[in-house]
C-alpha cells in the first residue's frame, strides 16, 4: 500500500495539535512542525497511538531557511508529500494606532510568508502525488477591527495567497483551500480573553460571556471541530473543492 504523508505546521497545540491527531486515523505519517520540541513529541506520541508514524521537525517557520529544511527532512524520511496544512500563526493582537513595523513583521513573517515559503517548497512534490494544500485564516478577514488590525490583514492577505496557489493548482493537479476558524477556544483564545478581562477590569468568565454576546455566537468552537474541517479538505471527497474559503464559525459572520 502507498504511504500518504501530511505536514502539519502549529502542530505542538491547538488547531494544529487536534488536526494532527484527527490526519492520523487518514494518513500513513504525519509531519510535525512547531518551535516547541517538547510539545511536538507530546503530539507525536499522540499521532503514533493514533495509529500514523510521526516524524518532529522544530523550526521557527519564520526563518527564511526553514521551509527548505521540512520539506528535505519530510521527503528524506518519507519520499512524499500529499498534504500540506498551514496552521501556525501568531499574529500580535494590536492596536493600529500603536503596532510598530517590527510587529507587523512578526505576524507577516510567520503566518503569511511561512506559509507561502513552505507551500512554494513543497509544491513539486506536490504535483507529483497530486496532493492538497490548506492555509488557515480567520473570521478576522472578513470584520477587522482597529484593535486587532494585524489580524484582519494578514487573513485576508492569507485568503488570497490561497486562491493565487489554487489558480497554479488547477493546471499543476494541485488542490489548494483556506479554512476560516471562528472563535476557537485554544490558548491563543484564552490569551486573548485575558488581555480584554484585563483591559476591562472583569474576570475570565465575565470576558468569555462578554465575547459571546458581542459576537452573536451560542459557544465558543474546539479544535477539534476545526479538525474535522480541515481533514474533510485534504480528504478525497473534497477533492474537485479548490480556491474556497471554508468558514465554521457558530454563525458568527452574518453577511453571505
Ligand atoms: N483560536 C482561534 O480562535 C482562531 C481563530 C481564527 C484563526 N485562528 C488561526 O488558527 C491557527 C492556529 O491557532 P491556535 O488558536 O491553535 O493557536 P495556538 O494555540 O497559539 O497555536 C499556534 C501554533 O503555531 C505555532 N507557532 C507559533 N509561532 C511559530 C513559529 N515562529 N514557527 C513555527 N510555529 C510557530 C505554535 O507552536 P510553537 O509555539 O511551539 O512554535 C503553535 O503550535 C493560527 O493561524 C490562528 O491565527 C485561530
Amino acid at each position: 500500500m502507498t504511504k500518504t504523508v501530511a505536514i502539519v505546521t502549529g502542530a505542538s497545540q491547538g488547531i494544529g495539535r487536534a488536526t494532527a491527531m484527527r490526519l492520523a486515523q487518514d494518513f500513513s505519517a504525519l509531519v510535525l512542525v512547531a518551535r516547541n520540541r517538547t510539545k511536538l513529541e507530546e503530539t507525536a506520541s499522540a499521532v503514533r497511538e493514533g495509529g500514523s508514524e510521526a516524524l518532529v521537525i522544530d523550526r521557527d517557520l519564520a526563518e527564511p531557511t526553514a521551509a527548505a529544511t521540512v520539506v528535505e527532512q519530510t521527503l528524506s524520511a518519507f519520499g512524499r508529500i500529499d498534504a500540506l496544512l498551514n496552521i501556525a500563526g501568531a499574529v500580535p493582537g494590536l492596536d493600529v494606532f500603536q503596532m510598530t513595523d517590527e510587529q507587523w513583521d512578526v505576524g507577516l513573517e510567520l503566518k503569511l510568508h511561512g506559509a507561502r515559503r513552505l507551500t512554494v517548497q513543497a509544491w513539486d512534490a506536490l504535483r507529483m502525488s497530486k496532493g492538497t494544500v490548506v492555509f488557515t485564516s480567520g473570521n478576522a478577514a472578513m470584520t477587522p477591527k482597529a484593535a486587532a488590525a494585524a489580524v484582519g490583514a494578514i487573513n485576508a492577505c492569507i485568503e488570497a495567497l490561497a486562491k493565487a496557489f489554487a489558480e497554479r493548482g488547477i493546471v499543476d493537479d494541485v488542490q489548494v483551500n483556506c479554512v476560516s476558524p471562528g472563535a476557537i477556544m485554544t490558548d491563543r483564545r484564552t490569551a486573548m480573553l485575558e488581555r480584554a478581562a484585563a483591559a476591562k477590569e472583569i474576570n475570565i468568565a465575565e470576558a468569555k460571556q462578554s465575547f459571546l454576546k458581542q459576537a452573536g455566537i451560542a459557544r465558543f468552537g474546539t479544535a477539534e471541530e476545526i479538525a474535522d474541517l480541515m481533514a474533510f479538505a485534504v480528504s478525497p471527497a473534497a477533492h474537485w473543492m479548490t480556491g474556497t474559503v471554508l468558514r465554521m464559525d457558530g454563525g458568527e459572520i452574518r453577511s453571505v
